[in-house]
């Protein structure tokens, strides 16, 4: 999926992706779903629809565009309100606003390269398309395809509006009945080989790989159909159940779960996933009523297939049939579960029972009920298989303590890992300290593994980079003499520190960030040259400026990246962009006095009411002018970066927007209050020059650290411990210099 999506998305064209946005109206958008009332200026309310509103709390802006529920938090730009309401990924988003408003979308110039995968992709997938559709008329338009196959899945109790919702279907037992029908319509044998509908024996004869059996389509999150699973209907043992489609250029397994394109709605609305293992768990289940539920297809879970659960819910279920030898086989697949953040129930069917059979021999209601009563959540679960048989055993016992704390150590959340550790204190009769050492050596460990894998991650992706992109912008130099300290630590240690040294700057490069993004293009300050003539700045120069004049670059690559979205931005064809913008709203501001002149004319009784009344007719329409001018402008570079490519950006510009929006909302109350945007002469260089002390702050106390461990060698270098105390006094004073140094750049406040 990862593969698609990246794949994809590189495909829609910038200029349409930008008319998509033009175009895509928030109010519009929403009212597709959720009835809107109008609640006073731009504002609008209604239901909320992701989760179960009883008063509205779920509020639209139409002149920013977002929507918001003040309740559960949910909500965004046009775009992510149909990617978190349609369970949409963002591509498939955009396509689907460009059908509402008629856009045609144009695909970007593609690579050679590109373009011949393209080519390749569209022509498996269209052959893929053809067979589904093959089997499925063989299943209720051939006799042997009712007799055989539809008559078999009937058996097994699933209705006929089942059987079409996912889309089942029969291959006929003939060597080579698709072979023939697809090559009679055109299409091409590498495609029919490529997507393993068909193959070739030694002797070079072709065939048909799915003869004689029930087919299961798989579908992407999209609906197309990538590839096929077909049961055998014989109970022969030397024959494979099922034969699956293989690994191609649109079928990787790892990244796929059977079910998802039909469940996906309902995880989505439940906020929870069931996970079963095969292809009739799945439809069964459907069938009774709970729909979220998907398959991992028989293998162990892979990442691929968690990340692409975790895009719609943090929650899952795993329903287990297998016996306790099975269960405590599968118990480490499940820690990776855990790794990703996911709040992990298990569920253990009756004895004999497969969630196919159970759901066949209970009712609807009577399925939900069992799960809800049943499913335990994992670690505790876990915690009772393990020491079940360990009791007396007192090394079985040690090592089941170890194990289940390696889990704990696995998640990501602190304060959730403490809670598993109080609990399990009280279950394992230990002392919450002795397993919370447990637990500290072994999340220690994992961090350092993990660290490995990201350096060998990062040091391909810079590989990556360098050969895409030789040239490096300012923006990618990085704060070098911050990071020394690391140079003499071993690496996994300067790992460590880098991290560390992230996090403290996080804070920091947000809030400038966030300055940049939401207020960039607006003038701030005036500047008075050499020459004592006053300019006017905009944030987004004065950030750039302040960063370049001390060689300063974010260490954090989400903001490292936004920054250089927005320089982009900055460089490209924003003042023709505002031209324009100014030059309709400057049509508008005429216009509007023209009607209202007319209207005053028209309606007056006397001479002097017309121009006390023109007169309050051109303020309004001049506040109403600068306020539209103040809001696009406020609003520029955010609404490019709600639409970026990239997840992380666009997640962080859409928070960064909505937090506006709620201010507002408390501003329009306390209408005093003065707003960021009043402030921002104060608050930017504010942000500028905490972000820098703190830097230097780092370097400080890496030189500390330094000067101390030299002075305890026995044979140091004095002259260079009496360099590292100079450049200390040098900092120190830059330090003391540094506020000031600011105030002195900014001259007069504009108004
Ligand atoms: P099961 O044997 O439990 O299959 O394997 P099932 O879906 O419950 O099918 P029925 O009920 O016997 O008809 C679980 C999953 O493992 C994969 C399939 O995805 C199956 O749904 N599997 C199993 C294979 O890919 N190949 C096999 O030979 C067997
Ligand atoms: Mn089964």
């Amino acid at each position: 999926m990862k593969h698609n999506s990246r794949h994809s998305s590189r495909h829609i064209d910038h200029a349409t992706v930008q008319r998509i946005l033009e175009a895509a109206d928030i109010v519009d958008v929403v009212s597709d779903f959720v009835h809107l009332r109008k609640t006073g200026g731009n504002n609008y309310k209604g239901l909320c629809p992701f989760h179960n509103d009883r008063t509205p709390s779920f509020s639209v802006s139409k002149s920013k565009n977002l929507c918001k529920c003040f309740s559960c938090g949910k909500g965004g730009s046009p775009v992510t309100f149909i990617m978190e309401h349609e369970q949409m990924s963002y591509n498939e988003a955009l396509r689907y606003l460009a059908k509402k408003y008629n856009i045609e979308i144009v695909e970007r110039e593609m690579t050679d390269k590109e373009r011949e995968e393209e080519s390749e992709r569209e022509s498996m997938l269209a052959i893929n398309d053809f067979a589904l559709t093959h089997f499925e008329q063989n299943l209720t338009e051939t006799q042997d395809g009712r007799d055989i196959g539809l008559s078999y899945f009937r058996e097994r109790g699933l209705s006929d509006a089942i059987i079409k919702k996912f889309r089942l279907g029969y291959s006929l037992d003939q060597s080579d009945a698709l072979h023939k029908a697809a090559t009679g319509q055109g299409y091409n044998d590498k495609y029919l080989f490529g997507t393993g509908l068909c193959g070739k024996s030694e002797n070079g004869r072709i065939y048909d790989r799915y003869k004689g059996r029930v087919i299961f389509p798989i579908f992407g999150t999209s609906g197309r159909p990538i590839a096929f699973g077909g049961r055998t209907l014989s109970s022969r043992k030397d024959i494979a159940k099922y034969v699956n489609s293989p690994e191609s250029i649109i079928y990787h397994k790892s990244n796929v779960l059977y079910g998802l394109y039909q469940a996906k709605h309902a995880i989505g609305q439940q906020d929870k996933c069931i996970l079963v293992e095969g292809y009739m768990d799945v439809i069964s289940m459907f069938q009774s009523g709970i729909e979220n539920v998907v398959a991992s297809s028989g293998t162990s879970l892979t990442e691929g297939q968690i990340r692409l659960i975790h895009r719609f819910t943090s929650n899952i279920t795993v329903i287990y049939d297998g016996d306790e030898a099975g269960i405590k086989a599968s118990l480490r697949g499940i820690d990776m579960l855990l790794a990703e953040g996911m709040n992990i129930k298990v569920l253990l069917l009756p004895d004999g029972e497969d969630p196919d059979s159970f759901a066949r021999s209970h009712t609807a209601e009577e399925l939900a009920e069992y799960i809800k009563q049943n499913e335990t959540d994992f670690i505790r679960f876990k915690t009772k298989i393990l020491l079940n048989g360990a009791e007396n055993d007192p090394q079985k016992r040690a090592e089941a303590i170890k194990d289940i704390m390696q889990s704990v150590a696995k998640i990501p959340d602190e304060i959730t890992r403490h809670v598993y550790v109080q609990e399990c204190s009280t279950l394992l009769n230990v002392t919450e300290q002795k397993l919370m050492s447990h637990m500290e050596a072994a999340r220690t460990k994992y961090n350092e593994e993990k660290a490995n894998e990201r350096r060998k991650e990062r040091a391909r992706e810079s590989i990556r980079d360098i050969e895409n992109e030789p040239a490096t912008s300012e923006l990618d130099q990085s704060a070098t003499q911050a990071k020394q300290p690391e140079q003499v630590a071993t690496t996994s240690e300067s790992d460590k520190q880098l991290a560390a040294y992230a996090a403290f700057m996080k804070t920091y490069e947000c809030e400038v960030v966030r300055y940049v993004v939401k207020y960039g293009v607006m003038d701030f300050c005036d500047e008075i040259d050499e020459n004592g003539q006053q300019h006017p700045i905009k944030v987004i120069d004065y950030v750039l400026r302040e960063l370049n004049i001390d060689n300063i670059s974010f260490v954090n690559p989400v903001y490292q990246r936004i920054l250089k979205e927005a320089y982009a931005l900055r460089q490209k064809n924003w003042a023709d962009d505002i031209d324009k913008h100014n030059e309709i709203l400057i049509q508008q501001r005429q216009k509007a006095i023209a009607d209202g002149i007319e209207e005053i004319r028209r309606t007056a009784h006397d001479l002097s009411s017309i121009t006390a009344k023109e007169q309050a007719l051109i303020e309004r329409v001049d506040k109403e002018y600068y306020e539209s001018i103040t809001e696009f402008n406020c609003q520029y570079i955010a609404k490019f970066m709600m639409y970026s490519p990239d997840d992380q950006v666009r997640n962080l510009a859409t928070d960064m927007c909505i937090e506006k929006h709620e201010l507002s909302r408390v501003h329009t109350k306390y209408a005093k209050i003065e707003t960021e945007l009043d402030r921002l002469t104060e608050l930017v260089p504010r942000a500028i020059t905490e972000l820098k002390d703190a830097i230097i702050g780092c370097e400080i106390k890496g030189i500390q650290q330094e000067i101390s461990d030299l002075s305890m060698q026995p044979n140091a270098d004095i002259q260079h411990i009496m360099d590292l105390m100079a450049r200390q006094t040098q900092l120190n004073e830059i330090r003391k210099q540094l506020a000031k140094a600011i105030g002195d750049r900014i001259i007069t406040p504009r108004k």
